[in-house]
């Protein structure tokens, strides 16, 4: 089984068990197979086997072992790009379908629990968004006007947030959003899956994935799923090779956990605009503060510590009930040239392969819709939303902000050129990891605990980027679209779809 996507253990993660399935360990067959058991391949699967079709799921790691687990879990139609944005980009018709399919997606969470009965801590509240400090107000103006036209007709000006601790200015209010711990959520969903007849398979890596009329997945152990349609879940497409990730770029983003006196903060989601923006919420209990933030390009920076340090710096000079630090924790968003998922037929692929991704920073209700979205493309029926999340679709104002990443990717290649992180292996302290170079090859080394090197080639087998290593989480980080993988190697995050190549140690 692989390692999580990251050393550091969210809220969710301490506080509830998943269950656990086997290894899929013979060849088998489905209406649809769903490789990746994150919200988007869960939620497509309930729906899928609800709507009477066979379905398979595998995921290599444990079930809700990717991002899911590392999300804050703000249920929102108030979406991280400004809806004056997504009219600019998707028209004003866009604007009004996004609204309405993350109100949707909101809708169906809730129907959900209710139908299941899933104690998930589901709970509606209002969200509010507001400036940094001595900015003009003038933008959340424009955002209320153009959240109206979109059909949220409630979304209003208030003073200030409920937040007596410090005053947020005039603030924009989001009616009805919601929050839900996504671990008890996923694990009830999971178990309705198999009770509807489903089947999940974990620790089973997908290595090669087929469309047409005999579709199939290989498993790395050499085993077969075949099926009349593919769903690849996996958070960034491991199937695709380029179409795609030209098209979104992998951020990190930090989150911290602060104990605070209960009910001293009033219950809400909280963001500012500043870039990047800030997101609060708290626990069921009111007890404990998540403020989240620090975002970067992944494999772009490694002083995670100090980003941790800004958060809580951030933190405790607007909540002064503040007490200990007691999670920290980070992930990764996958941020699209126009704000809005990838979900449907994956380009340039046969006409039974799918693909759910491009979360923009809206992953939970993202993965809701696409599982709402290819629920219906996978049974031939007509979908409102299908054409806005269309997976080839070109939004011609995203161009400036396509060329700045594609500029940004091609600078990350000049890792081929530079010296290592250290000169030697013997340099590599027990616990850490760093790239040499050794001739013109650049190695990824890690020395465990014990002190016994483990070195792998540093080129991502993605397309030949130098991973970089993050020190908070203990992997290897691709700087070109985001693919990671543990210390040993192992893949954790596409759009690779397979590890890096141990190397020998060079006898000393
Ligand atoms: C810190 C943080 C805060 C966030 N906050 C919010 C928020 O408040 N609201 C919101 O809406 N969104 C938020 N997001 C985004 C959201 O959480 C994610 O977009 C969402 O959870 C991703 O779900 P997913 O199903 O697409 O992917 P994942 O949960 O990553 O699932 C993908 C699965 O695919 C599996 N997999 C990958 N490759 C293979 C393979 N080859 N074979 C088999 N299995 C494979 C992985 O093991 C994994 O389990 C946040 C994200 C982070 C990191
Ligand atoms: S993720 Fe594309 S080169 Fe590494």
């Amino acid at each position: 089984m692989k390692d999580h996507a990251g050393q550091s253990i969210s809220v969710w993660m301490a506080t509830a068990e998943l269950p656990s399935f086997s290894k899929l360990l013979m060849n088998e067959q489905a209406d649809v197979c769903v490789v990746g058991a994150g919200i988007a391949g869960l939620t497509t699967a309930y729906l899928l086997g609800r709507a009477g079709k066979s379905v398979i799921v595998l995921d290599d790691g444990p079930i809700v072992s990717g991002e899911t687990e590392r999300t804050t879990a703000h249920l929102m139609t108030a979406l991280d790009d400004r809806y004056f944005d997504l009219e600019r980009l998707h028209g004003e018709k866009g604007a009004r379908l996004a609204a309405e399919s993350h109100s949707a997606a909101i809708n169906r969470i809730e129907e959900i629990v209710c139908e299941e009965h899933i104690d998930c801590d589901f709970e509606r509240l209002n969200g509010y968004l507001f400036m940094p400090p001595g900015k003009s107000t003038g933008i959340l103006d424009r955002e209320m006007a153009a959240a109206q036209r979109a059909g949220l007709s409630d979304v209003h000006m208030v003073a200030r947030a409920p937040i007596t601790s410090f005053d947020t200015g005039r603030t924009l209010c989001f009616p009805r959003q919601a929050q839900i711990h996504p671990i008890k959520y996923l694990a009830a969903l999971a178990q309705a899956i198999t009770r509807d007849g489903g089947r999940i398979y974990t620790g089973t890596h997908a290595a090669k994935i087929e469309g047409g009329k005999s579709a199939r997945i290989n498993t790395q152990d050499g085993h077969t799923v075949t099926a009349s349609a593919i769903v690849v879940a996996t958070n960034t497409p491991v199937n695709d090779l380029l179409a795609i990730h030209t098209k979104q770029a992998a951020y990190r983003t930090y989150v911290i956990g602060a104990t605070v006196p209960a009910g001293s903060i009033s219950k809400g989601l909280y963001w500012d605009t500043s870039d990047p923006y800030h997101y609060v919420r708290l626990s069921v209990g009111s007890d404990v503060l998540f403020v989240g933030g620090e975002d970067h390009k992944t494999g772009q920076a490694d002083d995670a510590e100090a980003r941790y340090l800004r958060l809580e710096k951030w933190a405790r000079s607007r909540f002064s009930m503040m007490t200990d630090i007691v999670f920290r924790w980070s992930g990764q968003v996958m941020e699209t040239v126009d704000g809005l998922a990838f979900i449907g037929r994956n380009p340039m692929d046969e006409p039974n392969v799918y693909i759910a991704t491009g979360d923009s920073g809206n992953g939970m209700t993202h993965g809701t819709i696409a599982g709402m979205v290819l629920t219906d493309l996978i049974q031939g029926r007509d979908n409102a939303w299908a054409t806005l999340y269309e997976p080839s679709r070109k939004t011609l104002g995203a161009l400036k902000i396509f060329a700045k990443e594609t500029l940004n990717v091609a600078a990350q290649y000049a890792g081929w050129v530079t010296p290592g992180d250290v000169k030697k292996d013997v340099l590599v302290p027990p616990g850490s990891g760093a790239v040499i170079r050794r001739g013109l090859k650049k190695i990824a080394v890690y020395r465990d605990d014990a002190g016994k090197l483990h070195e792998m080639s540093a080129v991502c087998p993605h397309l030949e980027g130098i991973v970089a290593w993050n020190p908070a989480e203990k992997t290897w980080d691709c700087p070109c679209h985001g693919s990671r993988f543990d210390r040993f190697g192992k893949v954790v995050n596409g759009p690779a779809i397979t590890d890096l190549p141990a190397e020998e140690p060079p006898a000393h």
